[in-house]
Parts: C-alpha cells; structure tokens; sequence
C-alpha cells in the first residue's frame, strides 16, 4: 500500500476513523451536558481541527474560546513552564467549561492550563483530547474524553505539527526519517 503522503512512514489513525471517534465522543458530550451550556476552551494551534469537527457534532448549546500557550525548551518535547500567548477573551466564571487538546503528550501543558483555569472559578472544568501518549500516565491529569491511545512514536496531522509543518493532513502518522531530517515538506 502507498503511503498517503511522501513524508509519512506510516498512517497511524486514518481519517475515518479519527471521523468516527469524533462522533462516538461527540455523543458522550452531549449526553453528559444535557441541559447545560458548553464552554469549549480550544487550545491553539494543534487542536483547531478537533475543535472544528467536535463543535459541529455536539448538539447541545456551545460557545467556543481559544487559548495560546507555549511551553519554552526544544519543539518536540515540553518543559512543563508555560507562558499564555493569547488569553481567553471573557470570564470562565460558573461556565461549564470542556478543554478541547488533539494531544497529551507528557501532559505537563495541560496540567499548568488546568490549574491556571480552575482559578477562574468555573462550574465545571473537564478535558478532551483526541490523542495521548504513553508518557501523559506520569503526570496526573484528569482527562475526561480521550479519543485514542497512540504508541510514543512523533506524530504529525490533524492538528499535530512538525516546526508548525503537517498539521493539515487528514489522518494521523509518523514521519519518514528523510522528512525529519529536512524538518520541512518537500
Ligand atoms: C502540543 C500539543 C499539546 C501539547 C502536548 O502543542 O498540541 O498542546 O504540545 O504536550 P505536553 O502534554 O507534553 O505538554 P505545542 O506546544 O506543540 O503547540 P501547538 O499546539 O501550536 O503545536
Ligand atoms: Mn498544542
Ligand atoms: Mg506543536
């Protein structure tokens, strides 16, 4: 079978079935908020496209915002010290608030971002992540809705970005050791 893609090894989890799981949480959310209103809280960049089709499959009542944040230290691995880059633009205050991440890798963004939103007083604060790796075990987060458990391997697509490279592919998969090298498409 080719490769979908010149730069990816392999395809991980497929289009259709991060599509799938999209719907299958979908239904959990709206099942568990029914009757409330959804706070998203999308984590920019690499969950823009989690949050483009979760948000269109949830039936219940949604307001969307969006945060940026930066972990310092080296672009594949973070250091668990963060800085906001762009702040939510209203209070969190008694919402019901859902944190919509594509990824937990060490899980050490979410953990500060956790903390730091709990002190905004909301009703209710839980988290979505489409992907998480093995390591996100070691920090303890409580990640209501995961979508899929991947090996530890570097992953790019849907979201997941390579020096900000790849984040629109469709499905999700692991870089050739040439386009790692290259650290851009060719
Ligand atoms: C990635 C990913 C998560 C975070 C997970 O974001 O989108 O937000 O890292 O890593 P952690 O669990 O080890 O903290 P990144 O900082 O690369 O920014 P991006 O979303 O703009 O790509
Ligand atoms: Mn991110
Ligand atoms: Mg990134």
């Amino acid at each position: 079978r080719h490769s979908p893609h010149p730069d990816i090894a392999e395809v991980l989890v497929s289009s259709d079935e991060i599509a799938a799981k999209i719907v299958e949480l979908a239904a959990r959310v709206d099942a568990d908020y029914a009757g409330r209103e959804i706070l998203l809280v999308g984590v920019l960049k690499g969950a823009v496209m989690v949050m483009a089709d979760l948000s269109r499959a949830l039936t219940v009542p949604l307001t969307m915002e969006f945060m940026a944040v930066s972990s310092y230290g080296s672009s594949t691995s973070s250091s668990g010290v963060v800085r906001i880059l762009k702040d939510l633009d209203r209070s969190i205050e008694g919402r019901d608030v859902l944190v919509v991440e594509d990824i937990i890798d060490s899980g050490l963004t979410l953990s500060w971002l956790l903390k730091n939103l709990r002190s905004r007083g909301p009703a209710s604060l839980e988290v979505l992540a489409l992907f998480r790796k093995p390591e996100a075990v070691t920090v303890d987060v409580d990640v209501r809705y995961v979508g899929f458990d991947l090996p530890g391997a570097f992953v790019v697509g849907y979201g997941l970005d390579y020096s900000e490279y790849y984040r629109t592919l469709p499905f999700v998969g692991t870089l050739t050791p040439a386009a790692i090298e290259r650290g851009a498409p060719a």
